[in-house]
């Protein structure tokens, strides 16, 4: 049994349109996850948020900020742009190369390659995605070369850091989730490209109904959620349902006053 620390990602998009918003809701998670200790969650606010949520938050060791993305560079003519050493402070995890960015933002493969490499050196754990824009007969072999391209360049240490988050695109946002046998032939497929230790998510209409199927997956370590982390009970009920899984499978909490 393998005992990669499950993760449950929050990513809120462009959502919470007032400050006041963004800290109830985050409030809200982090009291409600401050005895779910086997895991660690991980929201992802909208960048505009993460000075004053970072300062105002308490500390946990199991709770965490995260970015929906970063720019390459420290800094220059990059107008719009977040630099890593801005968010340095603020966050530790930050997603990349969302299909929302890629396709909407026109994000290359080769801008997301950088972005994997800057942010590791900055010290973050990058949430790297991706998926297929449709449903194939062979997403595995497809998805393992994408990741590949990616990831070609990096070491096997930072290999292990790196979060990888299998989003198939047709399932982002549609409430049509991928089946849990679809998910593991490709989750399975992305850890041959990567390492034993590398935790693996998936990510695509996940709900408080469906979550538990990808949960008990043999390569799955966690879920990158979407709508649903803007819904306070079903994402929490997410959170205390991933670490039942995790305490079925012997995980001890991550909290050291209380393991
Ligand atoms: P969804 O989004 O959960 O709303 O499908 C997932 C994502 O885009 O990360």
């Amino acid at each position: 049994m393998h005992t990669r620390e499950k993760l449950i990602v929050g990513n809120w998009k462009m959502n919470t349109v007032s400050l006041a918003e963004a800290e109830t809701l985050a409030r809200g998670v982090l009291h409600g996850v401050e005895h779910i200790e086997r895991i660690t969650t991980v929201i992802c606010p909208p960048t505009i948020w993460l000075v004053s949520l970072s300062h105002e938050l308490p500390k946990l060791p199991h709770f965490k900020l995260g970015a929906q993305n970063v720019y390459s560079e420290e800094s220059g003519a990059f107008t719009g742009e977040a630099s890593p050493l801005m968010l340095k402070k603020l966050v530790d995890y930050v997603i990349l190369g969302h299909s929302e960015r890629t396709h909407i933002f026109r994000e290359t493969i080769s801008m997301v390659a950088e972005k994997v490499v800057s942010t590791l050196e900055h010290g973050f754990t990058p949430i790297l995605c991706v998926g297929e824009d449709e449903p194939s007969d062979q997403p595995a072999a497809h998805m393992a070369q994408r990741l590949n391209h990616l990831v070609s360049e990096l070491t096997e240490m930072e290999l292990e850091q790196l979060v990888v988050a299998y989003e198939p695109v047709w399932a982002i946002g549609s409430g049509t989730p991928a089946t849990p046998q679809y998910a593991e032939t490709v989750l399975a497929a992305l850890r041959h490209v990567t390492t034993p230790k590398t935790r693996i998510l998936y990510g695509g209409s996940v709900n408080e109904q469906n979550a538990p199927g990808f949960l008990s997956l043999p390569d799955c370590d966690g879920l990158l959620i979407g709508g649903t982390s803007l819904k306070l009970k079903p994402f929490l009920t997410i959170c205390q349902q991933a670490d039942d899984v995790a305490q079925a499978a012997g995980h001890l909490s991550l909290h050291p006053h209380h393991s």
